[in-house]
């Protein structure tokens, strides 16, 4: 199927497939649960979602789909270090929703400055879930990273008041306390929470579980993977993030979900260039009637995707992810 539709263009250069998956691999996702699979053609890469991947609290398959959309950004930016324009057709076939995004190599193009600081920013980005350096983030990043999200067809609404900081602080800690009383979550906790010593490629590592999952000051409550099991090794005792954002997209469907990710991953990106990173939070988002709430209640000009806490550290450990040999659907299969 993939060679009727793309037998035109440029070949896909057999001997960079290994380096261009590896970069889409080392998307953030979902408690780095990797939920993408890539079939590759002589002339197109396929992104595919792995439903065997989903968590059980993500119904409708939003934070998966958020997660490939970070997937696609990162094969983006591998063909741009070739030195080729991606062309990307989200969803090309309504027959097949597995089937997320067919990716082709378009007009050649030398990769640019910042295309390439973002390149050289994938190894060390991560989610920073421990203590920051207390340093305020470097002036106009935020600007910088606000026109990320708007270039991949989203924005990022910065929570800058502390009035509505207390508003949303509240409610994703209200809405830890009633899920962190849900087995479909719970479950995800022990599926995806790693204990020390593991050498899974997937996963989170016990090195990057907080100890203690309660609120801090200045921080939204984080998720819980401990359960109370004492794997969690990492400290959050220190300087809280400098800055709280929301990732909106203006409608809500799975072409948004993959925009968010796309979005999410660039900026991620960008702000890794400038030794910032990002704690995560979407647990509260699992629930629609809490994503209306934050919606609501903070005026937000869009649906809220991702939730975010940014700020200076000089610590960066990635975690692992699996090769690309496991990420590769064979031929004739899929
Ligand atoms: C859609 C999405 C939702 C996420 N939600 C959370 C979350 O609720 N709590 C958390 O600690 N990390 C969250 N993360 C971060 C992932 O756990 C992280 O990306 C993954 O473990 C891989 O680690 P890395 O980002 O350090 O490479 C989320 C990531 C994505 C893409």
């Amino acid at each position: 199927m993939i060679e009727e539709v793309t037998r035109q263009g440029v070949p896909i250069p057999a001997d960079q497939v290994d380096g261009l998956l590896t970069m889409a691999a080392r998307a953030p996702s979902i408690l780095n649960s990797q939920p993408w699979l890539f079939r590759v053609g002589d002339y197109a890469i396929e992104l595919f979602a792995d439903p065997h991947r989903k968590l059980r609290a993500d119904l409708t398959g939003r934070e998966m789909l958020i997660s490939c959309g970070a997937a696609l950004y990162g094969l983006r930016l591998a063909i741009r270090s070739l030195g080729y324009q991606p062309r990307v057709q989200l969803l090309p076939d309504p027959d097949r929703s597995a089937l997320l995004a067919r990716v082709t190599l378009g007009d050649s193009e030398p990769i640019t400055d910042f295309e390439r600081q973002l390149v050289e920013a994938m190894p060390h980005r991560h989610t920073h879930r421990g203590p920051f350096s207390g340093q305020p983030l470097p002036r106009g990043l935020l600007i910088g990273l606000q026109h990320d999200a708007v270039v991949e067809h989203a924005s990022l609404a910065l929570i800058d008041r502390a009035a509505a900081f207390e508003q949303l602080a509240g409610i994703v800690a209200r809405s830890a306390r009633s899920q962190s009383a849900d087995e479909h979550a719970r479950t995800d906790a022990r599926t995806w929470a790693r204990r020390p010593g593991s050498a899974d490629r997937d996963g989170v590592p016990a090195r990057a579980i907080p100890a203690q999952a309660g609120p801090r000051p200045g921080r939204l409550a984080q998720r819980d993977l401990d359960l109370g099991r004492g794997i969690g090794q990492l400290s959050t005792e220190g300087p809280p993030p400098a800055a709280t954002a929301i990732l909106l997209t203006t409608a809500d469907t799975r072409a948004d979900w993959l925009r968010a990710g796309q979005a999410l991953h660039r900026l991620l990106a960008h702000a890794a260039t400038q030794w910032v990173f990002a704690s995560l939070h979407s647990q509260p988002l699992e629930q629609q009637a809490v994503r209306d709430l934050i919606r609501s209640r903070l005026g937000l000009a869009g649906a809220p995707q991702v939730l975010l806490q940014l700020g200076v550290a000089r610590i960066a450990e990635a975690t692992a992810r699996r090769p690309a040999s496991e990420v590769i659907i064979p031929p004739k299969m899929g």
